[in-house]
């Protein structure tokens, strides 16, 4: 069994994942605590404020994770934590708790990539009678700090198509939210917005699509919702309504288009697959239709984890935990939290300006 810390953003989270013999994951439990509230009065997540605020929260989350899966910390057989990408303040926070752990109960420490967590979440969503997920799967990573698509060939095998080369998608959403005032977190405002709008009353940009490869840019996008707001003579809940749903409309449109170029590139090496959404902005409903959509056309199957693992979670971590553990890695407790982290170091190499796997704060 694998205790799972998550603190790298707004969330503080621990859970325990225990893996059984054919390798299926359980998740035991699932302690989460959204600091919503703290942030809202800045309209985004200031970074000490989330730090102080994990402090605040993890030792009794880890806590309650450890009763709701009924064991203590001697039948622990590893403890996980995020050691990056993220705000690196709150990231501390969670792998020193990680690491004192490990040390007094004498288990590895193992860190963990956030995103490598959000990765193989679709593992951890598999349960009961489900026909397993198996590798190689295509992945599109749709966060607040992050936009990626990326083929999952075996545990610790990423190989990025493509990522954003200015903002991640779940920022756009965020941003144009607080452009017409529609609170914090701005993606599921946005959305409900959105349902009571006509997305036809505005016309906007759909950034590189059409165009071959997989990357994707959002800030045009989002200057566009800006510009036709500040525009608009009446800033009522109808003009919030319409733009919302253009907006979704056309961000929808660019994930739709660059999703189906990788999956002709990844089904070139692969054949058709498994196409998994994961990350934030994976629980929007008009995004997962579309998605479906996508992947039927080109004879993917399409995944789609329940929402409460598509935010972030400590599941996703104590999984990712837990797979490296099966596999021999004895963890490490010298590592230090990394604000960037890529998936996959070598593309990052060779193209930094295109998601550096940094995740910034949501604002
Ligand atoms: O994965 P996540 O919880 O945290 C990061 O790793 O960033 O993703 C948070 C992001 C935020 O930008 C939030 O607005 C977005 O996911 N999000 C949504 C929806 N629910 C959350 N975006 C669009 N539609 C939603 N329903
Ligand atoms: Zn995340």
């Amino acid at each position: 069994m694998v205790l799972g810390l998550e603190t790298s953003c707004d969330e503080t989270a621990a859970a325990v994942v225990q893996l059984d013999a054919d390798g299926k994951a359980h998740l035991l439990s699932d302690q989460i605590y959204s600091q919503i509230e703290e942030h809202t009065l800045y309209g985004g997540v200031v970074p000490e404020i989330a730090a102080r605020a994990h402090v605040g929260a993890l030792d009794a989350l880890i806590e309650r994770a450890l009763t709701e899966a009924d064991i203590t910390f001697v039948e622990l057989d590893g403890v996980a934590a995020t050691t990056g990408p993220g705000l690196v303040g709150g990231v501390m926070v969670g792998m020193m708790a990680g690491k004192a752990i490990a040390l007094a109960h004498d288990i590895p420490f193992l860190p963990i990539n956030h995103l490598e967590g959000h990765a193989l979440s679709p593992l951890l969503a598999q349960q009961g009678g489900d026909e397993p997920l198996r590798f190689p799967y295509l992945l599109l990573l749709v966060s607040g700090g992050h936009t990626q698509l990326l083929s999952v060939e075996g545990l610790g095998q990423y190989t990025r198509l493509g990522s954003t080369i200015d903002d991640a998608v779940g920022e756009a959403f965020d941003k144009s939210a607080k452009i017409m005032g529609l609170g914090f977190p701005g993606g599921p405002a946005l959305e409900r917005a959105a349902q009571k709008g006509d997305a036809a009353r505005f016309t906007l940009p759909r950034p590189l699509t059409g165009k071959p490869g997989c990357d994707f840019s959002f800030a045009g996008l989002k200057s566009a919702v800006r510009r036709a707001w500040e525009e608009l003579p009446v800033h009522n809940d109808q003009a919030r309504a319409d733009l919302s749903a253009a907006f979704q409309a056309a961000a929808t449109d660019v994930l739709a288009n660059r999703t189906a170029n990788a999956m002709d590139i990844f089904a070139k090496t692969h054949g058709p697959r498994p196409l998994v959404v994961a990350g934030g902005v994976a629980a929007n409903t008009v995004l997962r239709m579309r998605l479906m959509e996508e992947a039927d056309k080109k004879g993917f199957t399409f995944i789609a984890p329940p929402f409460s693992l598509c935010t972030d979670n400590g599941g996703m971590i104590a999984n990712a935990g837990a797979l490296h553990l099966r596999a021999g890695y004895q963890g490490d407790l010298g590592v230090s939290a990394r604000p960037r982290w890529p998936l996959d170091e070598q593309a990052a190499k060779a193209s930094p300006a295109s998601g550096s796997g940094k995740k910034g704060p949501k604002s």
